[in-house]
Order: structure tokens, then C-alpha cells, then sequence
């Protein structure tokens, strides 16, 4: 009984290490099936910018803390292919952010790409940490729509310019791992 017992754990402990070296050795990712880069762009409306804002704050920072945290905003931001906020849109990104940490800026993002043009019409959806402080940020996408229909994969965040609390503009490289 003990003995087999043993050979058991022994087994146990050989085939741990055979799949953990098997997952290291895999660990290079896989090339996407679909890459492609687009601009967000964000707006924060003022006061007297209705033509021109894109977003909203809907709660004010409780004062936890000096880097905002628990204010959330709310967008309705254009997606375009350069980095010109004008340009035609491509998409149009819902959703929201809030201000999740007490020492240092960071937010969280929930938002869906909304594409409604003659080349793509669905949506991706797309959510995870913004980790501002990084030079660049990877989030999830987690499902998608239309063109998009099931797709998964990895936004990656890299914050392009800002103008003070007023505008800012971000880098997604979306790399799709699973597309049908
Ligand atoms: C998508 O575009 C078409 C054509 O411009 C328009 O009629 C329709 O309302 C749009 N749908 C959405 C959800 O924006
Ligand atoms: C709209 O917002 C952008 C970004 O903050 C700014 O550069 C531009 O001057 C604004 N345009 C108008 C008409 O207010």
C-alpha cells in the first residue's frame, strides 16, 4: 500500500515537471490572424465644448488620495487610422475608464469598438488595466461581433500624446488570435 503510495507521488512529480518543461518550451506566442493599429482618441468635455467633447466625467475624484481615484468617464470616442482626431472615424470606442489606484495613475477600461463603415461593420470588446505609468499596456479583447465574430486576443496600449487632463490619444495595436 505505502509503496504504491509512492510510486504514485513519484509518478505525480515526474509528470509535473514533463508539463511544465513542455509549457516552457512553447512559451514564443503565436502570430496573430489578424494585426492591425488604430487611434483613440478622448476629448473631455469642459464646459462649453459640447461640439467637440467625447467624454464625461460622471463622478468627481472622492479625494482618495491625488491621482483621481474613483472618478469615471464615460466615451463616446472616434477611431481613426492616423493620428488626426478629425479624420474620418473608422470605429467609434463605448464604454468607460475609471481611476483605480491610490498611489499612482491608473485606470480600468471596458469599452467596445463599434464598426460601422463599408469595410468592417461589428464590434470587438475589449476590457483590462491600464497600467498608465507603462510605455505600453496589454488588454484583453474578449470577444467580438459581425466582421469580428468570436475573435480574441490583445490590445496593446501605448499612450501617444496628451494635453493635460483636456485630450488624449492612444496607440491599440490589436493583435487577434483567434479569428473565423
Ligand atoms: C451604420 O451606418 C448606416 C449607414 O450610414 C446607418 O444607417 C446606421 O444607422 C449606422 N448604425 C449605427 C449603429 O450607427
Ligand atoms: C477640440 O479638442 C482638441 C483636443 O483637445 C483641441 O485641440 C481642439 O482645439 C478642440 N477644437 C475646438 C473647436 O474646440
Amino acid at each position: 500500500m505505502v509503496k504504491s503510495f509512492l510510486f504514485l507521488f513519484i509518478f505525480l512529480v515526474l509528470s509535473k515537471t514533463v508539463i511544465s518543461a513542455r509549457s516552457k518550451s512553447s512559451k514564443s506566442q503565436p502570430k496573430p490572424c489578424k494585426n492591425f493599429v488604430l487611434y483613440y482618441h478622448d476629448i473631455m468635455f469642459g464646459v462649453d465644448d459640447v461640439q467637440n467633447a467625447t467624454s464625461a466625467a460622471v463622478t468627481n475624484p472622492p479625494g482618495l488620495g491625488n491621482f483621481k481615484f474613483g472618478k469615471l468617464v464615460i466615451f463616446d470616442d472616434p477611431i481613426t487610422t492616423d493620428k488626426n482626431y478629425q479624420s474620418e472615424p473608422v470605429a467609434r470606442a463605448q464604454g468607460f475608464y475609471f481611476y483605480d489606484m491610490k498611489n499612482d495613475y491608473n485606470a480600468w477600461f471596458a469599452y467596445t469598438l463599434v464598426f460601422n463603415s463599408t469595410q468592417h461593420k461589428g464590434t470587438l470588446n475589449i476590457m483590462g488595466a491600464d497600467l498608465m505609468m507603462e510605455k505600453s499596456r496589454d488588454l484583453s479583447v474578449v470577444g467580438g461581433t459581425g466582421d469580428f465574430f468570436m475573435s480574441r486576443g490583445i490590445v496593446t496600449f501605448e499612450t501617444d500624446t496628451f494635453e493635460g487632463a483636456k485630450y488624449f490619444r492612444v496607440k491599440m495595436n490589436i493583435k487577434l488570435y483567434e479569428c473565423y
